[in-house]
């Protein structure tokens, strides 16, 4: 892992010939090292996490040609470093929004309390693992998975008012925490945000998929985007990172950092 920008003495000094600096050797980052260059706004600071503001950041991966699956999985386009910094992600998050259909697909379980976390989490006065919103219509989920059942944070349910009572009350049963989040079936963005601003969760992480990323770009309440550039052609019909309507004037975001590691390419992006 390097880092190529921003470009500081010691990635110029490599550059250059000199002796590479701590940034621009490639070398593996410990996780400390990648929470500090994936921290969140400083508590306080405008737009930031700390206000009532929830910062919300999506972490995807995309292969060249743009596919954001193979076969119907992420895996297969991700590498180890990806997986590094999806944990560290996680690592630094009140909460992992997800659509329902990658909660079925991808078979996701509770977040870990990860011990190489623990400390940090601590000092940003976070509890030991993020919760995981899973953001449904229909509620079709199988209750009585790990993610429901053993999460060490309650599981919460995002939907709307109009969702089927005896799947918000099979939701409950298991442990979750349904919160409403929209006026008919489904949920609305903006108001999933403001609903988790308001359970204290400001430093808000989404994994997608693409038809949830697309609602919470064309929402406009997407802060930064964490995208993992995969140096893998594979064609075919795969989804985008984000689908849906396109939005009338495109989300204009600003690079923030660009990591390199075997080939794939990790950009953070601030909302401009
Ligand atoms: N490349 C990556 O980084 C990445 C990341 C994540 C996922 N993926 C891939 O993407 C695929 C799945 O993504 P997807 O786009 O098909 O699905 P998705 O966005 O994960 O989930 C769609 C589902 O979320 C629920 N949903 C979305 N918007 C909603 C709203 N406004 N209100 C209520 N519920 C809402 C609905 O669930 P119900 O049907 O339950 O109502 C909907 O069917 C998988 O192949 C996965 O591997 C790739």
């Amino acid at each position: 892992m390097r880092r190529l920008f921003p470009v500081t003495e010691e990635t110029a000094a490599q550059a250059s010939g000199g002796a590479p600096g701590a940034d621009a050797a490639d070398r593996e980052w410990g996780l400390d090292e990648l929470a500090a260059a994936y921290a969140y706004p400083r508590a306080g600071a405008a737009g930031g996490p700390g206000g009532r503001t929830p910062w919300l950041r999506a972490n995807m991966v995309t292969t060249l040609d743009g596919a954001a699956q193979h076969e119907g999985r992420s895996q297969p386009i991700s590498s180890a470093a990806d997986m590094r910094i999806f944990g560290t992600l996680r690592g630094l998050a009140d909460v992992v929004v997800v659509g329902a259909e990658t909660v079925r697909q991808e078979g996701y379980r509770p977040a870990r309390a990860r011990a190489e976390f623990a400390e940090l989490r601590a000092a940003a006065g976070q509890g030991p693992a993020p919760a995981i919103a899973v953001v449904t219509a229909s509620l079709d989920l199988d209750f009585s998975l790990p993610l429901f059942t053993s999460a060490l944070v309650p599981t919460l349910v995002l939907t709307g008012a109009a969702a089927p009572p005896d799947r918000v009350a099979a939701a409950e049963k298991a442990g979750a925490r349904v919160v409403v989040a929209g006026d008919g079936r489904g949920v609305d963005p903006a108001r999933a945000v403001r609903a988790l601003g308001d359970l204290g969760m400001t430093r808000l992480l989404t994994e997608g998929g693409p038809r949830l990323l697309g609602q919470l770009v064309a929402a406009g309440v997407l802060d930064e985007m964490c995208l993992a550039l995969s140096p893998m052609l594979v064609a075919g019909d795969a989804q985008r990172i984000a689908s849906g309507p396109s939005v009338a004037v495109p989300a204009r975001f600003e690079l923030v950092s660009l990591l390199e590691d075997a080939g794939f390419l990790f950009g953070r992006y601030r909302r401009r």
